[in-house]
């Protein structure tokens, strides 16, 4: 039996206005991605690629077509639940500048209700899968770490939080090199 995939992408389309007229920055797109597979989606600049994924998480809206997130049509999604659903890595590594790593990394766990010992466990464990030392690096402050560890502290933060949902986009443009190598295992 073939299984859903995680996001599919049905003859989606959007569109912006320009001084001469409508410019597709995304023109009939289908495309499945399955879970646990790590997508790469290159092109020149303006070719739609932020627009793509800005239409993933509803930041924007098709004209038309259809975005399904693991069988589920993102268009009768409520946003905010949506966004909660799919972790982004922004290019510069964007963490919160007051909050430690661990605080950073337990967010979005914390707005969902999950009980304070197991984000805990859980920020130990993303701070192992990115190779930042528990010791060291759990209650730093972004300021205090280097770039690349940064980076990697960003990457925890936008993985699965949730044992039992366990999906994630990944927006992985900018990874530090060793995380970009290194297959992400999914939680189990
Ligand atoms: N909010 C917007 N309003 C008008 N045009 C936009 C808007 N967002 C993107 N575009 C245009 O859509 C095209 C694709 O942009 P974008 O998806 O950001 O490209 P990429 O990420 O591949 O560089 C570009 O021509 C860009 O100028
Ligand atoms: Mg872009």
């Amino acid at each position: 039996m073939q299984r859903t995939p995680l996001i599919a992408y049905a003859n989606v389309r959007k569109s912006f206005p320009g001084p001469a007229g409508a410019v597709a920055a995304v023109d009939d797109v289908s495309l499945e991605i399955a879970e646990g597979e790590f997508l790469a989606i290159v092109g020149g600049s303006g070719s739609g690629k932020t627009t793509l994924l800005r239409l993933t998480n509803r930041l924007i809206d098709a004209d038309s077509g259809t975005i399904r997130i693991a069988g589920d049509d993102i268009g009768g999604l409520e946003p905010v639940g949506l966004r909660r659903r799919i972790g982004t890595v922004f290019q510069n590594g964007a963490l919160f500048p007051h909050m430690t790593v661990a605080a950073n990394i337990g967010i979005t766990p914390r707005l969902l209700g999950t009980p304070p010992a197991e984000i805990a466990s859980r920020v130990d464990e993303l701070l192992d899968l990115v190779q930042l030392d528990r010791t060291v690096h759990r209650d730093r402050l972004p300021h205090e770490l280097s770039g690349g560890q940064r980076r990697r502290g960003a990457s925890a933060c936008r993985q699965p939080t949730d044992r039992a949902d366990g999906r994630a986009v990944r927006r992985a443009r900018s990874l530090d090199a060793r995380c970009a190598r290194q297959r992400l295992p999914r939680p189990a």
